[in-house]
C-alpha cells in the first residue's frame, strides 16, 4: 500500500486526476471503476478541467460504476447515475455507450448482477478503481459484516451508511434502504486501486484501517491490504489521529 497525505481537499484531488490522467494518456482505453459520493468530487472536477485545458481525451475510456441506490431510477436527482452524469459525464467525451452504471429499476437482480461482472471481465477487467471509504469502513456499499459477497449484488445498507447519507436527503426516511453494489471480489479484481479519504469524519476509520495488520470482514477495506497495487491519497484531516 502507498500512502500518500495531502495538505487539502484540493491537493488530494489533484494528485488523484493525476494519476487517472497519467494512466488514460498511457492507455487511452483504460476501464476505469468509478466511486460517487463527496470525496471524489473534486477529483472528476479536475479530471474535467484537464479535459477542457489539456485535451486529456475520454473518447476510448470505459467505465463502470461502484453502486447504486435500489429501486431509484436513473433520472432521479439522487440516484448515483444522475450524480455521474452531473459531476463527470455531461462534461468530458466519454462515449454515452461506454458508461456502465448499475440499474436501480433492475427485476432479475441475479441475472443482473452476473451480467455486469460479466461485462467487466468482458473488457478485460478494471484497470483502475477509485474508492472511498465509508466511516464504517465500507468500500462501494461491501458494509462490514461476518462475510462479504464476491460479486456485484443487492445489499441492505446499515444504519451508519443511511445516518452518513442522509446529509444528501431532506430526511433519514428518504434514504434508500438497499443497493446494488460491485462485490468485494469485483474490487479486488481490479489491476490498480486508488482510495480516497477526506476529511475529520474520516480520521477515525484511517486511523483503524491504517494501523492494523489485520483483515477483516467487519473493516471491509481492510481487505484492500491483500492487493498488490493500492495508493492511499488522504488529506491531513483524514490523516489526523495516524
Ligand atoms: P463520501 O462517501 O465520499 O460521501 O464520504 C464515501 C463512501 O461512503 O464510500
Amino acid at each position: 500500500m502507498q500512502i500518500f497525505i495531502e495538505k487539502d481537499y484540493s491537493a488530494m484531488s489533484k494528485k488523484a486526476a493525476q494519476i487517472f490522467a497519467d494512466e488514460i494518456r498511457k492507455k487511452p482505453n483504460l476501464v476505469l471503476g468509478l466511486a460517487t459520493g463527496s470525496t471524489p468530487m473534486g477529483t472528476y472536477q479536475e479530471l474535467i478541467r484537464m479535459h477542457k485545458e489539456e485535451s486529456l481525451d475520454f473518447s476510448q475510456v470505459v467505465s463502470f460504476n461502484l453502486d447504486e441506490y435500489y429501486g431509484l431510477t436513473p433520472e432521479d436527482s439522487q440516484s448515483y447515475n444522475y450524480f455521474m452524469f452531473e459531476n463527470l459525464f455531461n462534461s468530458i467525451n466519454i462515449q454515452r455507450e461506454n458508461i456502465h452504471i448499475p440499474d436501480g429499476r433492475a427485476s432479475d437482480i441475479e441475472n443482473y448482477c452476473r451480467e455486469y461482472d460479466n461485462k467487466i471481465e468482458s473488457f478485460g477487467g478494471i484497470d483502475l478503481q477509485l474508492l472511498g471509504i465509508g466511516v464504517n469502513g465500507h468500500i462501494g456499499f461491501n458494509e462490514p459484516s461476518d462475510r462479504l459477497i464476491v460479486g456485484t449484488h443487492l445489499t441492505n445498507l446499515t444504519e451508519d451508511t443511511i445516518k452518513a447519507n442522509s446529509r444528501f436527503f431532506d430526511s433519514p426516511d428518504q434514504v434508500p434502504t438497499k443497493a446494488i453494489t460491485m462485490g468485494i471480489g469485483s474490487i479486488m479484481k481490479a489491476k490498480k486501486i486508488i482510495l480516497l479519504a477526506s476529511g475529520k469524519s474520516k480520521a477515525e476509520i484511517m486511523a483503524k484501517l491504517i494501523n492494523t495488520d489485520c483483515i477483516s470482514t467487519e473493516l471491509p477495506a481492510s481487505l484492500l491490504k491483500l492487493h498488490r497495487d493500492v495508493t492511499i491519497i488522504m488529506d491531513e484531516e483524514a490523516a489526523s489521529n495516524l
